[in-house]
């Protein structure tokens, strides 16, 4: 079996970070939203994958996600010319599928227990398709699904009036069926062509379409709140360990990772939380549900249920809490009073407060 994962989107209700690095490349907990999902691809067995790509973000893909060897798969980029829809984007994929059965993973999706158990039921049944579905309170934001006698019979793309609370994950397995249907369908009301309305041309046509619930978590991170809530989920089960160096009046609590080459002066760790290859925190605080990426710098400042990405520099700020600050953004402050600041910073940001 095959697998795509679906990264074309732009991205824009995670503006301005989007302006300069794709929705899917940046970190959560220390490493790129789509290495989640390359990862549980890779578990389920799966060697092959395409990542579909928008042409302008390819070689940010490549430079970031390589061809694969190191999570012992082969990964090829297909490009999505024009933001056409989710369906459309699996049918530019289809000279790569060729027939056989296949994954399609939206990149922007986690799930805390993977798509193992997923693929194996699907390879023991006989559908044509099948969806992962999630139990949510209000359903009206996602795809929601319709059951009867164990199959789905209905889905709908964000119903004003939900036929049930299954919201469908951005996690699907097909067969080839599923080009011929994408072909059948018509643009939407955003002007995409819609996946959902593919899976319900599946059905109409009697093809069979099986649910597949999950337990655990499940995040889609399209906002910057999604993002830090994800972080947090992430980081709740990070392994301890601490490869940096960590000075005499330095503290730590909780579950904290501090990678290699970091140094750790006077500062108070308290996790769970992880600080990157060759970070500095300086007469610092940093709290729960916090990522400090690599070659960050923090002195006398307090950060706090945040994502600071790689090469930035904090100093002399009172305190950031819910935060996601890009790469190599410059917040300096001369006097320090009390307080409590802020941020969703695109990369190269600089914010002086005087
Ligand atoms: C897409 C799908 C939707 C699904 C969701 C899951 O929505 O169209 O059916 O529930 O992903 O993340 P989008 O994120 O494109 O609005």
């Amino acid at each position: 079996m095959k697998a795509i994962i679906l990264c074309a989107g732009e991205g824009t209700r995670m503006r301005p970070l989007t302006y300069t690095s794709a929705k899917h490349l940046i970190p959560i907990a220390n490493k790129p939203v789509i290495f989640y999902s390359i990862e549980a691809i890779a578990q389920a067995g799966i060697k092959e994958l395409g990542i579909v790509v928008s042409p302008h973000r390819e070689e940010e893909f490549k430079l970031t996600v390589g061809d694969g060897s190191r999570w012992g798969m082969k990964i090829s980029y297909i490009l999505q010319r024009q933001p056409k829809g989710l369906a459309h984007a699996v049918s530019c994929a289809q000279e790569f599928i060729g027939r056989e059965p296949f994954l399609v993973y939206l990149g922007d999706n986690l799930l805390e227990n993977g798509v193992t158990d997923f693929v194996r039921e699907f390879a023991r049944g006989h559908a044509n398709a099948s969806l992962v579905l999630y139990e949510v309170e209000d359903p009206r934001s996602f795809g929601v699904a319709q059951l009867q006698d164990g199959q789905i019979i209905k889905v709908i793309e964000k119903p004003k009036d939900p036929p049930s609370n299954l919201a469908i994950v951005g996690v699907y397995l097909f067969d080839e069926n599923i080009f011929e249907a994408i072909r059948e369908i018509k643009p939407s009301w955003r002007d995409e062509l819609e996946i959902t309305d593919a899976i319900q041309r599946l059905i109409d046509k009697g093809y069979r379409v099986t649910p597949h619930l999950v337990q655990g978590w499940w995040k889609d991170v399209g906002k910057p709140d999604d993002m830090l809530h994800a972080n947090r989920l992430l980081l709740e089960r990070i392994t301890p360990q601490i490869d940096g160096e960590l000075d005499s009046r330095s503290q730590i609590k909780g579950r904290v990772q501090v990678a290699s080459g970091a140094k750790i002066i006077n500062s108070e760790l308290r996790g769970p939380l992880i600080i990157g290859e060759g970070a500095l925190v300086e007469d610092s605080f940093i709290g729960p549900f916090t990522a400090i990426g690599p070659r960050v710098i923090v002195r006398q400042s307090e950060i706090e249920y945040s994502i600071v990405m790689e090469g930035s520099h904090i100093e002399g700020v009172g305190r950031i809490d819910h935060s996601l600050i890009g790469r190599n953004v410059t917040i300096s402050k001369k006097d320090r009073r009390p307080e409590a600041l802020s941020f969703v910073l695109a990369d190269n940001s600089q914010i002086k407060l005087i």
